[in-house]
């Protein structure tokens, strides 16, 4: 008998885009926000006492659920914090999940969800998205104990209405999970369906909108029975009192967060038409990333080639994601950078 659990020792693991030792890159791999936090974020870590590092944290973090139930109307009973949207992905698979119930999800999507759901030991139900990556009808009938729509859909960058997710919600006998960590750059989001359905559970992220990737911070918006039952669920302590310290004082910053998204929806519209000019196929993106299918060179080439120049950019060797590119928006300056680049591949 091995060491391990028969499905850890038979699944591979998660892989995470490169992170690259040398800051002398240009790093559109990762979804990162390419500008630093809110000043006041780093006066608030600067704030911090020794004190508050002796002791615990405090285990709920209800100085950031208050801050992020006023941000969305609801109550600090609606939200649980955690060390990251995963944090709540893996806390939701542990909740609802085990080798009787299974989860299921569109796809193409994250694919943290597959690894998660083997770690479980449960079954996924994949349903394929057709090629305008609409909500597939089969989805509601698959019989899951948990559904997870990513909206807007990563590595798409493809969005579902809220009204379609309602109809979603409604007929599903499971929880509803929807993984919001890119709404930031949407014109929607979901959170009001909290109000109206208690099977529905929003995904947070502060990595995106919030310039917070390193602090790993993430939340989770629901009825208070799933919150409660989650709680259940989570470590003791699954958020620190640095990371709580920066969130809070990060979504408090409501005018800095604006200004921030604005900047990177305004890039996000640039690049799609500098992209465009060069030949590739690039549908609209309500997320801070862009898939780009290249018509006539081969995607893991282009990748290749990139690397070589210092440019990451993220290329899935996932079905229906071969011929493509994952770009994420950077600054002005990255992405002319990456477009004189690909103008350079290109024309050899
Ligand atoms: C679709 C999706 N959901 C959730 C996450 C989790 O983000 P984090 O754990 O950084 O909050 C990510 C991170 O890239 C993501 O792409």
């Amino acid at each position: 008998m091995g060491y391990f659990r028969d499905n850890i020792e038979d699944m591979g693991g998660y892989v995470p885009g490169y992170q690259p030792e040398s800051g002398d890159v240009v790093k559109l791999n990762t979804n990162e926000n390419p500008y630093p936090p809110a000043p006041a974020v780093m006066e608030a870590l600067a704030g911090i006492k020794p004190e508050q590092l002796r002791r615990y944290p405090d285990p709920v973090g209800n100085e950031f659920r208050e801050a992020a139930a006023k941000v969305n109307g609801v109550s600090p009973e609606n939200i649980m914090c955690c060390n990251g949207g995963d944090d709540l992905l893996t806390i939701a698979m542990r909740s609802f999940c085990n080798s009787n119930r299974t989860v299921a999800y569109p796809v193409p999507t994250y694919s943290l969800y597959p690894v998660l759901a083997k770690l479980q030991n449960c079954k996924a139900i994949e349903v394929d998205f057709d090629k305008e990556f609409n909500l597939p009808a089969k989805l509601s009938s698959s019989g899951a104990a948990l559904t997870i729509v990513c909206n807007p859909n990563a590595p798409t960058g493809s969005f579902i209405d809220t009204a379609e997710l309602a109809s979603l919600a409604d007929e599903l006998k499971g929880v509803l999970l929807i993984d919001e960590a890119y709404v930031d750059f949407a014109e929607d989001n979901c959170a009001g369906l909290v109000k109206k359905f208690d099977n529905v559970i929003i995904l947070r992220s502060m990595s995106k909108g919030y310039c917070l990737a390193g602090m790993r911070f993430g939340y989770a918006i629901a009825a208070a029975n799933l919150i409660e039952g989650m709680m259940k669920v989570k470590d003791s302590y699954n958020v620190d009192t640095v990371s709580t310290v920066a969130a809070t004082a990060a979504i408090k910053d409501q005018q800095y967060f604006k200004g921030n998204v604005e900047k990177v929806k305004n890039e996000r519209k640039r690049t799609i038409g500098e992209l465009t000019k060069l030949g590739f196929e690039v549908p609209e993106s309500f997320a801070n990333f862009v898939l780009a299918k290249s018509k006539d060179y081969k995607a893991s080439e282009i990748y290749d080639k990139l690397v070589q120049l210092g440019i990451y950019v993220r290329y899935f060797d996932l079905p229906g994601l071969t011929d493509k590119l994952r770009i994420t928006i950077g600054t002005r300056q990255q992405n002319d950078k990456l477009i004189s680049a690909l103008k350079e591949i290109l024309a050899k």
